[in-house]
């Protein structure tokens, strides 16, 4: 095409994106460490880390190298850990017992890390999961064999109380059960914890995505083989009202935060709740959308740094404020080293 054949346009977007430095210069959204929670999880066998296979990259440490992991996080910028137990089957029954134990693994796993580093924000799930042995994040109704609301709610705060007391900045209701958000306030409040905050896994899904997580922390099918139903309190992939609704329930209960899980397949959700709640909001990239990217890119299909830094873009974009993400260590290495997603 010769000069006098060029278009003549009362805009044109490509001159903002003629090179690398006019594109960082206008770049909207940005991931800094600020935005980042790493998930961390922490074993009570004996000896080192022990590897997650369904998600490269990812270990089970034991107490003492989750502190020094929590060490060189906070060394990178990183502010905030979500700590998640594994324990021991043998240690587990139906009623999920283990969590009213003051000296059980989560409680001393905080109990080290606020010691060490006690300005680390230390969030731990308020969920039954990790300590029944049918897997589920309540305790089961005899009669329906589903869970039971408003026992479970109890329990809960119990375990939330336990959980400021070993030191806790951010209790994260992961449960799904209705009105835990305000009991849990209130038992927190009555037990003097008025300063710990409520993380609300307020639009959790009944997700496919938890797979590796559920190996992670061995709760995938305890009783045996199949994949853990949680439908019955985890909400419906389908639904979008219901889910705002789920969450501006959990606002007027007294979350100081709302989080949307999975992250990535539910950007609308983010986007919608954004423009309903003027509270932070976190959106948690789970297993299932780490291991897709990791799998992929073991294969040759894609390429791993830049789809890692695209995913965690379209979070943010759709208005997360902060992210839990399993990435969260290289992206603040990366970012320390210069390069930003
Ligand atoms: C359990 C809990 C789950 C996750 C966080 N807390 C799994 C589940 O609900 O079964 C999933 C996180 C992930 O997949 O990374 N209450």
């Amino acid at each position: 095409m010769n000069q006098s054949e060029e278009l003549t346009l009362p805009r044109r977007l490509r001159r903002l994106r003629v090179s690398k430095s006019v594109r960082s210069l206008v770049q909207e959204n940005r991931i800094e460490v600020d935005d980042l929670i790493a998930p961390l999880f922490v074993h009570e066998r004996e000896g080192g880390p022990e590897a997650v296979e369904s998600m490269p990259g990812v270990w089970r440490f034991s107490i003492e190298d989750t502190v020094h992991e929590c060490r060189s996080l906070w060394d990178l910028g990183i502010k905030a850990v979500a700590i998640f137990p594994s324990i021991d089957p043998q240690n587990k029954d139906p009623d999920g017992s283990a969590g009213l134990n003051p000296d059980n693994l989560i409680y001393r796993a905080v109990r080290a890390i606020k010691q060490a580093l006690p300005e680390l924000v230390v969030i731990t799930d308020v969920a039954l999961d990790p300590f029944t042995s049918h897997g589920h994040d309540g305790l089961l109704n005899e009669e329906t064999g589903d869970v039971d609301n408003d026992r479970t709610v109890a329990m809960l705060c119990q375990l939330a109380v336990l959980e400021a007391e070993a030191g806790a900045d951010w209790v994260a209701p992961s449960d799904m059960m209705d009105g835990r958000v305000q009991a849990i306030r209130s038992a927190l409040d009555r037990a003097g914890y008025t300063r710990t905050s409520i993380l609300a896994y307020s639009a959790k899904f009944a997700s496919g995505f938890y797979g590796p997580f559920r190996d992670a922390i061995g709760s995938k099918a305890a009783a045996g083989t199949s994949y853990l139903d949680k439908g019955t309190y985890q909400l419906n992939p389908g639904n979008a009202r219901e889910a705002i609704q789920d969450a501006l329930l959990d606002e007027a209960e007294g979350a100081d935060m709302l989080m949307v899980k999975p992250a990535g397949p539910y950007l609308d959700i983010i986007r919608s709740l954004r423009e309903r709640t003027l509270l932070p909001l976190v959106g948690y990239q789970v297993s299932g959308e780490y291991s897709q990217l990791q799998a992929a890119a073991q294969l040759g299909w894609l390429e791993l740094e830049r789809t890692r830094d695209e995913s965690l873009l379209a979070i943010k974009r759709a208005g997360a404020d902060l992210i839990l993400t399993y990435f969260a260590k290289e992206i603040a290495q990366a970012l320390k080293g210069g390069v930003s997603p």
